[in-house]
């Protein structure tokens, strides 16, 4: 990260503690909801299916940037199926890059080919070992791996939710980080109940062990990008619900948090770690705060 990007989200940070407010940082853009496969977890892909242009997507960019966000994450449906004419989320990436937004990522499925190394991080979603994986995502395992291995950059962070299928293979994940090349560090997500995936959830002993597990690979010092100190609230879901600093903008439609906050009763019982890992951040937690200094400087 630039020494002015590290100044300027510090300030707002400093800001944001010392008078309380909610103006947001982080922000999310969905390009699609359209997406080659249909993963057992998840309940957003294929609703509507539409290709949002790049006018529009353009536009919703400069609506983030006015408001305050320099944090920017492409997501979908699946983000590298996105095409306007010859554009492809790369031409996304650099515009935004141009724009002025400090931190540019995005979230893939990585069946497609990965040639993205403006990004500063792709969050690949690895569900498991093979096995595993395949179990949730279909048949995809091997192609992922290929993309991976073929991919342009070393800017590659796998993405796993942890849900009954894979609560197993948290450490397989893990071991396949360290041995990829391309491939930074993990980061975990607990599954977060959707009214039509609700079987997959994990009880509150299910996730204290796995948190456990994940503080233990931490100790060893493994490549988990989270925040060690934040795991005992995403077990118990005590972390302040929604993030007041980010929003998700979906066809137009700006949602404080995530898409998913106006599902009724869902925020209680959040899998999401990114927002226990920000809102706790931006409370002031000071073990929170020095963790996630060390974290996001080692691999952003
Ligand atoms: C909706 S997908 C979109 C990007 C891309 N298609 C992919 O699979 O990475 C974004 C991330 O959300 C995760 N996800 C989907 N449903 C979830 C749920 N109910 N709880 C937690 N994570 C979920 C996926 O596993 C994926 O890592
Ligand atoms: S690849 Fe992503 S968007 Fe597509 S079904 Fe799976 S989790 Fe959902
Ligand atoms: S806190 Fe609520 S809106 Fe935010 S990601 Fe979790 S469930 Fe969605």
């Amino acid at each position: 990260m630039k020494a002015s990007s590290f100044l300027y989200l510090g300030n707002f940070w400093l800001k944001t503690v010392l008078f309380k407010k909610k103006d947001p940082i982080l922000g999310t853009i969905i390009l699609t909801d359209r997406c080659n496969l249909k993963c057992k977890h998840c309940s957003v892909n294929n609703i509507t299916a539409i290709m949002h242009p790049y006018v529009q997507i353009r536009k919703e960019m400069q609506t983030l940037y006015d408001m305050g966000v320099r944090i920017l994450f492409f997501c979908g449906g699946e983000t590298f199926l996105w095409r306007d004419g010859d554009m492809t989320v790369r031409d996304l990436v650099i515009e935004a890059k141009r724009m002025g937004f400090m931190i540019v990522n995005l979230v893939t499925n990585g069946t497609q080919p990965i040639d993205l190394p403006e990004a500063d991080l792709i969050l690949l979603s690895l569900d498991g070992d093979k096995e595993r994986h395949n179990a949730i995502r279909g048949n995809t395992f091997d192609t992922i791996m290929e993309n991976v291995k073929n991919a342009t950059a070393d800017n590659i962070c796998f993405y796993m939710a942890i849900n009954q299928i894979n609560k197993g293979a948290v450490r397989d994940v893990v071991e396949i980080a360290k041995k990829t090349n391309h491939v930074k560090a993990v980061s975990f997500n607990f599954h977060t109940p959707y009214p039509d995936t609700k079987d997959l959830q994990l009880t509150k002993a299910e996730k204290q062990s796995i948190a456990d597990l994940i503080a233990q690979m931490m100790d060893e010092g493994a490549p988990i990008f989270n925040l060690k100190s934040g795991l005992p609230y995403l077990v118990n879901n005590t972390f302040p619900t929604p993030c007041h600093q980010c929003l998700v903008m979906e066809n137009g439609k700006i949602s404080v948090c995530g898409r998913c906050i106006d599902v009724p009763g869902l925020c209680e019982q959040c899998g999401y770690f990114f927002v226990a890992e920000y809102t706790l951040f931006f409370q002031g937690k000071l073990k929170i705060v020095f963790e996630a200094l060390r974290t996001y400087l080692k691999y952003i």
